[in-house]
């Protein structure tokens, strides 16, 4: 079928023939179990999947297990469809239309992947390849370089977030977007907010970001990772996906956009593995993506996870109660912001340097004339104080969304760099 599906892509969507990687070109959902049992789909007798039902298509279960699930008995045990369960995917898109406050068409439905991680992993195999260029922020989160140099050699290029005046590097932005102008297809990654520095782009920033999508000429994957939308402290900051304003000024002769998200963080589920990865692309063209999206996740994970997908349905058919939710998880995060922002603007030490941030879930300081994997260990050792360190920048991150006994990081921070700088 991929011949079928890279001709079907020819015609209405060709911009993707020039950006697949070889997997990419060549996969296809094979004609299988999944495929040859929704062909069945309306036989009166199935006798198809390798799963345990009845002749009505209930499961069979076991009753100390069922006593746990957590919605419709069917969902929760029997395989998920490849894709996700439909009714999720169409709510999950309702809601991030919702968020954003659009109505646009144009895209394909998301479809459900095991995390946010394996939805970028889905874009690795689809178009990286030797020949792929990666544009990536410094800092970043740092499985992008893992994820997408785990199979092939594709060339990462660097820009650093902010510039010697602390404000978003377009200047920087624009150098690397120059320096792989003439490549024969780029990644570039967009997170925000960002992990790790919890910067979101001012909205003038993110006019600028979308003036660069629409002035671009090199065949792009402009990918918007938005693994926290919604975490967002203050006004005048870009509240939510640019996925959207993306979709309408890329260039779709050559680019396209996508979008990867999840309720990982979003719905403060993590142990669901449920996101969901969706593309800019024109309706005729929709099958022939779906139809290699299918061929990874079924060569990737086998099918998504049930039970998860059916907790989150759940919710998102209570929006209105989990927008509360999400309110007060948010006012709770926002103490902790605040306080952290308070104790950092009060650290008195020239080699802490405290990098913007006004979003998401940490805050980042780099560190000078000390090493910072050495500075993270010796508040480990010392002070009893976990960080995560940043050789890229030589910088420590702290995760403001996983403690709030910020004063005793702040403190041990402070009180570790005065002990390494007189060692
Ligand atoms: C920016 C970013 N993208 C993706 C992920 C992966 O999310 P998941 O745990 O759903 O795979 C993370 C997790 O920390 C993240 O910070």
């Amino acid at each position: 079928m991929s011949s079928a599906d890279n001709a079907r892509l020819q015609t209405h969507a060709p911009a993707w023939l020039g950006l697949l990687s070889e997997l990419g070109r060549r996969v296809a959902l094979p004609m299988g179990i999944p495929s040859q049992s929704k062909e069945a789909g309306k036989a009166h007798t199935k006798a198809t999947i390798g799963q345990l039902t009845d002749d009505d298509g209930n499961p069979i279960t076991l009753p100390s297990i069922a006593a746990h699930a957590p919605g419709d008995l069917g969902d929760t045990f029997k395989y998920a469809p490849l894709a996700g369960i439909q009714a999720l995917r169409e709510a999950w898109l309702d809601h991030q239309r919702d968020v954003a406050g659009v109505e646009v068409g144009g895209i394909t439905l998301p479809m459900v992947t095991h995390g946010l991680t394996h939805g970028v992993a889905l874009t690795r195999d689809l178009f990286v390849d030797d020949a792929t260029h990666i544009v990536l922020p410094r800092p970043n989160w740092e499985n992008y370089e893992h994820l997408y140099g785990l199979y092939s050699n594709p060339t990462f290029h660097f820009w650093d977030l902010f510039d010697d005046e602390g404000r978003l590097n377009l200047a920087g932005f624009d150098a690397c977007l120059q320096d792989t102008a003439d490549a024969p297809k780029r990644i570039v990654v967009l997170n925000f907010p960002h992990n790790p520095t919890g910067y979101s782009p001012t909205l003038d920033e993110a006019e600028a970001l979308m003036a660069r999508i629409a002035g671009s000429a090199t065949p792009t994957v402009w990918l918007f990772d938005d693994a926290y939308q919604g975490v967002v402290f203050e006004d005048g900051v870009q509240p939510f996906s640019l996925f959207w304003e993306a979709l309408s000024v890329v260039d779709h002769a050559h680019s396209l956009v996508c979008k990867v998200d999840g309720a990982t963080k979003e719905f403060a589920f993590f142990a669901a593995r449920v996101g969901f990865i969706t593309f800019g692309a024109p309706e005729a063209a929709i099958p022939a993506i779906e139809s290699k999206l299918l061929g990874l996740i079924r060569g990737h994970i086998g099918s998504p996870n049930g039970p998860s997908q059916t907790m989150l349905l759940q919710a998102l058919r209570n929006l209105d109660e989990v927008r509360e939710e999400q309110a007060a998880v948010l006012e709770q995060m926002r103490v902790r912001y605040e306080r952290l922002k308070e104790l950092l603007a009060d650290i008195d030490s020239p080699e802490l340097q405290v990098l913007p941030f006004n979003s998401g879930y940490f805050a980042v300081i780099r560190v000078h004339g000390v090493d910072a994997d050495t500075l993270r260990k010796h508040l480990i050792d010392a002070y009893s104080v976990g960080t995560i360190a940043l050789p890229d920048i030589n910088g420590i991150r702290i995760a403001f969304c996983s403690t709030e006994r910020l004063d005793e990081v702040v403190s041990a921070l402070s009180a570790a760099m005065a002990d390494l700088r007189v060692a």
